[in-house]
């Protein structure tokens, strides 16, 4: 093997090494929601479920939160706290935990 080849090899070696160990860290902002909608199954609350729900159906119920075409007790307000891009990301960590 020409070293530029072993080279190569480590690269990709390191690259899978690390999204195999990466720990699910939950995006800017998703703790703010995660007090009311639990990241944990093993959490009790009295508020709807997001985990495993699909990240489209959670961006959607943003969206209409913010724009105040969904009724809404308190998410109406939390939901204008976030941008579309930060809303997409809380939105696809939650569709990813399943527990
Ligand atoms: C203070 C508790 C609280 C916090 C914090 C909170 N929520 Fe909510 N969430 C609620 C309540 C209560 C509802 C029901 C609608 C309402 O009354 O506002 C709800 C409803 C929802 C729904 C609609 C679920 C459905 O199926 O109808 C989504 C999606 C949602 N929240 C996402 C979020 C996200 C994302 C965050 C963080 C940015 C968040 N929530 C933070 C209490 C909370």
């Amino acid at each position: 093997m020409r070293p530029n080849h072993c080279l190569a090899a480590l690269v990709i070696l390191c690259a899978s090494a690390t999204s195999a160990s990466a720990i699910d860290v939950a995006p800017a902002g998703a703790a703010a929601c995660s007090g009311c909608h639990p990241a944990s199954r093993a959490v009790e609350t009295p508020f709807t479920r997001l985990t495993g729900r699909p990240a489209a159906e959670i961006v959607t119920a943003m969206q209409e939160f913010r724009g105040g075409q969904r009724p809404a007790t308190v998410m109406d307000r939390i939901a204008k706290g976030f941008s579309d891009d930060e809303i997409k990301a809380i939105a696809t960590w939650y569709a990813r935990q399943k527990d």
